[in-house]
């Protein structure tokens, strides 16, 4: 579809992830909180999640990056910019962008940070695509990261069970074909959320102090039941939107490639939309969920296992803390 309002189409050129080899399984975890694997599992999809030892979320974003580099033969002097979705940042600032680009040595790149939860990376695509689709930058790189065991609880057996660590990043690139790469979104935040789902301390409203710190309010908390109610509805309903949107049907679709934060979720989701199981991209069982690294991590992997080709229409969807949420449909460009 020819979108007279860009200049260029915004194509994905490359992939690239990390994960941390640390492995902390539903069976450890039992031994740490009142759970079980049988519950995680039916509950959520989940089997085990990777914990980064040492190091802020740089590192996951930085070995991410660097992969993507390495797959592309790109040469970092040529990024114009790098936007890190994050929630887990490695300090206030500097960002955890320009730490990537101090890492990488990206000399000639500008960028910035994107807190949007587990919509992050959807916001950042998005917000990559538009600068690319101007024609004024060449190399966008868009990275989703995120060491949600640095804001863990693990004595909270609601919480400690789901999330993971992991980071995974694609490369922008513009391309004349308006029929590859980042076609629409729909993207949508709703701040009355704030309560359900938060970190709350730390902030300016928090800052840190012994009564923070006392409170546990420097961990995530998650009002699991409510988020999992308006999650299902507020994913399945704009997939199904953007869908309407695309002209497109069940079948046209090669891959629904959702948030990974809970496989019900993700089903709900799919079958909404008419979508077969085993068009839906999975590996919630891995990793958890990693918060703003889901979607890219998705991507990598199962264009890494030569799952999509060159013209596959893909929905990328995702709900998360804000609330922030959204779909985009994007045609696979790589061969
Ligand atoms: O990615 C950002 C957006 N986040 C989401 O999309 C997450 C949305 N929420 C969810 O995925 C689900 O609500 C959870 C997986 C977090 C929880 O699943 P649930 O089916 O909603 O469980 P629940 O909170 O209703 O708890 C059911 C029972 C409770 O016991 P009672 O009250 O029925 O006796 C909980 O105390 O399960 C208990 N429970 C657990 N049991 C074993 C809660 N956590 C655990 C646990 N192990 N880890």
């Amino acid at each position: 579809m020819l979108n007279k309002n860009k200049f260029r189409s915004a194509v994905i050129t490359g992939v690239g992830m990390y994960v941390p080899e640390k492995v902390l399984d539903n069976k450890q975890l039992e031994r740490m909180v009142d759970t079980n694997d049988e519950w995680i599992r039916t509950r959520t999809g989940i089997k085990e999640r990777r914990i980064l030892e040492e190091g802020g979320t740089s590192v996951l974003a930085t070995k991410a990056v660097e992969d993507l580099l390495a797959n592309t033969n790109t040469n970092p002097l040529n990024i114009d910019v790098i936007i890190v979705a994050t929630v887990t940042p490695d300090m206030f600032f500097p960002s955890t962008a320009a730490l990537v680009q101090d890492n990488i040595g990206a000399k000639n790149a500008w960028g910035y940070d994107l807190s949007a939860a587990c919509s992050g990376f959807l916001f950042a695509l998005q917000a990559g695509a538009s600068l690319v689709e101007t024609g004024q930058y060449k190399k966008v790189v868009v990275v989703g990261a995120d060491k949600m065991s640095s804001i863990v609880d693990y004595t909270d057996r609601n919480t400690c069970i789901l999330f993971g660590d992991g980071a995974s990043a694609v490369l922008l690139e513009p391309s004349e074909d308006f029929s590859l790469g980042v076609q629409d979104s729909i993207l949508r935040m709703d701040g009355s959320g704030r309560d359900a789902l938060f970190m709350k301390a730390g902030g300016s409203l928090h800052p840190s102090s012994h009564e923070t710190i006392n409170n546990k309010e420097h961990f995530v908390y998650q009002d699991g039941k409510t988020v999992y109610k308006v999650a299902v509805k507020g994913m399945a309903d704009v997939s199904a939107e953007i869908m309407e949107k695309s002209g497109l049907k069940g079948e046209d679709i090669a891959y629904l490639v959702p948030h990974q934060a809970n496989l019900r979720i993700i089903d709900a989701t799919a079958k909404r939309m008419g979508i077969e199981p085993e068009k839906v991209t999975i590996n919630i069982e891995k990793y958890g969920n990693t918060t703003a690294a889901t979607i890219p991590l998705c991507l990598t992997e199962y264009y890494r296992d030569g799952k999509f080709k060159k013209g596959d229409n893909l929905i990328l969807s995702a709900f998360g803390g804000g609330y922030t949420w959204g779909a985009i449909h994007l045609v696979w460009s790589i061969d």
